[in-house]
């Protein structure tokens, strides 16, 4: 199981594995400046929402690293407002931040190296609670795909241990599965425009063993009615306190379709990537990117020069086509409104 980020402690580099260039290259980038690591995250070099937040925790430990500056507060919102640019829809990047000015506040010290001891403990607890918000997420989630037989699920996007600290959300599940036995196919759309299914999904399931089929996006209706389909299975960026869950667009047509289908669609995600201070999917700010990402593949123009381009990143499916939504804390079921809520209340499963 691969792991999207290192963090070398002793030289106090982010050493990032550049996810551009998979499947073809196994590319590592060194970030020793905290710009290095801000612009990783918005060219995509790193991508997924728990990714991005860890990697942001990671950048404000480097931007304290090599330059302690004399007045921390103003540092930290300084290199805070520059993370917070770099990708507006996941609410984990700015979880994360969150979590590192607290951390900041809460160190009574005068001593540069201690501050950056105490940032890289917080850095460190971000990355080492995903991993177990993931493993956890991941089997309960498998409790909702009972029955015999190989279990077939369709995933979007990558939410894989490539988007997060290892082991994955949606395929956190789909690992869990395999881990308790169960024989699992997963079918991945290739996800235009940025390609996570076909380039990521595809390629960490392999590396796994884990069986995997991809198909164009434009095949998830063909599939949901010609195969019996255990579950729709995603991650999420964003997920309101009403229970609309932003995620890579086309998840939101996947959604429909499975509701069409009676199949299942289960949102999986850590309670980090639940904003309850956004009451619905419309508040939800959408990415928007560049229009080569549609223009081109792998840098060769495919459309006509000039053509008008609308690239929104993700897109919100509305609470009523969700059947379930899996965090570490539990289950929360519609109405997600109040699931949501007391599962914030809590830290153990309900
Ligand atoms: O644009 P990306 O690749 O960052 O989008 C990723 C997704 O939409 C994932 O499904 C989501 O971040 C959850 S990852 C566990």
């Amino acid at each position: 199981m691969v792991r999207p980020f290192r963090w070398d402690s002793e030289r106090k580099v982010l050493q990032l594995l550049d996810q551009r260039r998979l499947p073809s290259e196994e590319t590592w980038i060194e970030c020793a400046e905290a710009d290095q690591a801000g612009d990783a995250i918005r060219e995509m070099a790193v991508r997924g929402a728990p990714a991005i937040g860890i990697v942001a925790a990671y950048a404000v430990v480097l931007g304290f690293a090599r330059d302690a500056g004399n007045a921390p507060a103003s540092r930290f919102e300084d290199l805070a407002a520059a993370l917070l640019n770099t990708r507006p829809t996941a609410v984990n990047l700015g979880a994360a931040i969150a979590r590192m000015r607290t951390r900041l506040e809460s160190l009574v010290t005068d001593s540069a190296a201690e501050r950056v001891r105490g940032l890289e403990a917080e850095a460190d607890r971000i990355a080492a609670e995903d991993l177990e918000a993931n493993r956890r997420l991941g089997t309960l989630g498998m409790g909702l795909l009972t029955g015999e037989g190989p279990a077939r699920v369709l995933t979007h996007c990558n939410a894989g241990s490539l988007a997060t600290s290892g082991y994955g959300t949606a395929l956190g599940i789909v690992r869990a599965l395999v881990e308790s036995g169960r024989e699992v196919e997963v079918f991945a759309p290739e996800t235009r425009p940025y390609l996570q299914g076909a380039r990521l999904t595809a390629w960490e399931l392999m590396a796994d063993g884990i069986p995997v089929t991809l198909v164009t996006d434009g095949m998830v209706g063909s599939l949901l009615a010609a195969r019996d389909m255990d579950a729709v299975v995603v991650g999420a960026d964003r997920i309101a306190a009403n229970g609309d869950s932003a995620n890579k667009i086309g998840t939101y047509q996947a959604a429909v379709l499975a509701k069409e289908h009676g199949v299942p669609f289960l949102v999986a995600a850590p309670f980090s990537s639940v904003d309850l201070e956004t009451p619905t999917g419309a508040e939800i700010p959408i990415e928007e990117r560049r229009p080569e990402e549609i223009v081109e593949i792998a840098g060769t123009r495919i459309a006509p020069e000039g053509v008008p381009v609308w690239n929104p990143a993700f897109d919100v499916t509305p609470a009523r086509y969700i059947t379930a939504i899996v965090t570490e804390r539990g289950i929360a079921h519609p109405p997600f409104a109040a699931s949501l809520a007391r599962l914030g209340g809590t830290s153990g499963i309900t």
